[in-house]
């Protein structure tokens, strides 16, 4: 069993929302009970669709939100009280445009958090960034560069390349190459994953497109409202996909069509006001049973494998109706 480097423990996060004021006003539950691992080393992914929740999970790991509940440890110890010192946690945006300094040179953005954290002398840093931009696969000249002057995938290199200044033990990567061209894509995607493999370095990614995810993750979580719903190894997952939200999500990508598959998923993601009783996809699931309108427990299908639906075990020989509705 290798070392669990982060564990995330039934984090709640809630947001006031919807029409009503005060204490009447429902709250948004963006992540609703989550716990996972990552082992050192290791790139775990999550996916789901826009407004599942993945981005506010990362915030939350990161410490740049408050939650309601739950707990996040690094390397066993509660990051809550986490000395200050070189950020073993560290963050890459989408919008690699918005998360860069236009002001600064590529040197001086790289530069800073090592800088700031004693991990290098100022008269040291050139060099430091150079080092780092070349592990990127971009020249020396880039140091001189201004955000205005580079390419998407140049700057979501530059990113990475901040990101890794303060040699941390887990980037999140937050659908990095989702702004990006799918050419361009591919390449970050590799660079991510040789960074992973050459640094020893544990790798959160999180995408909306379970291909992409599963391609770059050993291991994947599949987000739905605010939970996770399934999650194994990656192969496994999107060979044998067994909740009906993953499967609808594979089938939902373009030039997909799988026999058997689940309907693509249609309309708008619910929004999660108030936890539900049951299974969170059953408003947009094929297969509803009574048993869904019921707590859905966890239900583990190896080590590493689980998923949270009745039929995560095989489908259904005689699907019930659904009973009327009386909420
Ligand atoms: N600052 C906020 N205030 C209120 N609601 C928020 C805030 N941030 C996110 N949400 C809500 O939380 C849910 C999850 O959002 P988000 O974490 O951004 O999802 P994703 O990254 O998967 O697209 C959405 O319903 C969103 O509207
Ligand atoms: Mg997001």
């Amino acid at each position: 069993m290798t070392e669990s480097l982060l564990e995330v423990h039934q984090l709640v996060k809630s947001y006031p929302g919807g029409r009503g004021l005060g204490r009447a006003r429902p709250r948004v539950y963006a992540v609703n009970g989550v716990s996972f691992d990552v082992a050192a080393g290791e790139c775990v992914g999550i996916v789901g669709e826009s407004g599942c929740g993945k981005s506010t999970l990362a915030r939350a790991i990161m410490g740049l939100t408050p939650v309601d509940s739950g707990e996040v440890r690094l390397r066993g110890k509660p990051t809550a009280d986490r000395a200050r010192g070189r950020p073993a946690l560290q963050m890459v945006f989408q919008d690699a445009f918005g998360s860069l300094n236009p002001l600064m040179t590529v040197a001086q953005t790289v530069a800073e958090p090592a800088v700031v954290h004693g991990l290098v002398s100022r008269e040291d840093a050139f060099a430091y960034v150079v080092d780092l931009l070349a592990q990127v696969g971009l020249r020396e000249e880039f140091a001189r560069r201004r955000p205005r002057d580079l390419s998407g995938g140049q700057r979501q290199r530059v990113a990475i390349a901040r990101a890794l200044a303060t040699d941390p033990d887990l980037i999140i990567a937050d659908e990095p190459v989702s702004a990006l061209d799918v050419s361009i894509q591919a390449q970050v995607l590799s660079l991510l994953r040789d960074l992973a493999a050459r640094r020893a370095l544990s790798v959160l990614f999180i995408g909306h497109q379970l291909p992409v995810v599963a391609n770059i993750a050993d291991r994947v979580l599949v987000m739905y409202l605010g939970e996770i719903v399934e999650a194994g190894p990656s192969a496994e997952v999107f060979r044998d996909p067994r909740h009906p939200y993953t499967r609808a999500l594979l089938a939902s990508q373009p030039g997909r069509h799988r026999r058997g598959a689940s309907p693509m998923l249609t309309g708008e993601l619910p929004s999660q006001f108030e936890a539900l009783d049951g299974c969170a996809f059953r408003s947009r699931c094929p297969q509803v049973v009574a048993s869904c309108h019921e707590p859905v427990p966890e239900v583990m299908l190896g080590e590493k494998r689980s998923c949270r639906c009745v039929f995560a075990q095989g489908p259904a020989r005689e699907l019930q109706p659904a009973p009327a509705r009386t909420e």
